[in-house]
C-alpha cells in the first residue's frame, strides 16, 4: 500500500482536487494506494472543499463529500511515503517543517509529468478549468509513475 499526502496552501481547492481526482483514476484503473490531502496554513481548518472546485469535480463524476480541510502535521512526514505538493511555496514550507525533507519524500504534482511546473492556485486565479486539467494530468502522471514502480492492487 503506497501511501500519498497531497498539498497546497489552503486544503480547500487544489489539494483536495488532487486526493480525490487520485482515488477516482485508481478506483478506476486499479492499485493499493491511500491518499489523503492537508495545508501547509491553518487559515482554513475545518472548512469544506470550496464550492467552485468540488462542482468541477461533480461535473466529472466525482465526489468529495465529508472533506474538511486539515493542517499538514509533522508526524505526516513520516506516515506517508510521498508527499505531493501543488506549488513550490509550499515544497518550501514542507521542507521547513520536516528538517529538510531528509527521506526525499517531497516533490511537486508536476514534477511526475513531462512538463513539471507549479498548478497555479485557483484561489486567486479564479481558473478553476486550469487547475482541474493541470491536477489530472499530474495525478495521471503520478499513477503511471508508481504502477511502474509496482504498485500492485
Ligand atoms: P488552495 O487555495 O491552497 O488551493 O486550497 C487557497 C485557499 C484559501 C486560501 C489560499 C489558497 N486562503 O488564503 O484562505
Amino acid at each position: 500500500m503506497i501511501k500519498i499526502m497531497f498539498v497546497c496552501l489552503g486544503n480547500i481547492c487544489r489539494s483536495p482536487m488532487a486526493e480525490f481526482i487520485f482515488k477516482h483514476i485508481a478506483a478506476e484503473r486499479g492499485g493499493a494506494f491511500f491518499a489523503a490531502s492537508s495545508a501547509v496554513s491553518s487559515e482554513e481548518e475545518g472548512n469544506s472543499v470550496y464550492p467552485p472546485a468540488a462542482s468541477i469535480l461533480a461535473r466529472h463524476g466525482i465526489s468529495c463529500e465529508g472533506k474538511r480541510a486539515v493542517r499538514f502535521n509533522a508526524r505526516d512526514y513520516e506516515h506517508y511515503d510521498y508527499v505531493v505538493c501543488m506549488d513550490t511555496r509550499n515544497v518550501r514550507a514542507i521542507c521547513r517543517m520536516t528538517n529538510n525533507d531528509p527521506l526525499g519524500k517531497v516533490s511537486r504534482l508536476l514534477d511526475f509529468s513531462d512538463n513539471p511546473r507549479d498548478i497555479s492556485d485557483p484561489w486567486y486565479t479564479r481558473d478553476f478549468e486550469t487547475a482541474y486539467s493541470d491536477i489530472y494530468e499530474g495525478c495521471e502522471a503520478l499513477y503511471d509513475y508508481l504502477m511502474k514502480k509496482g504498485a500492485v492492487s
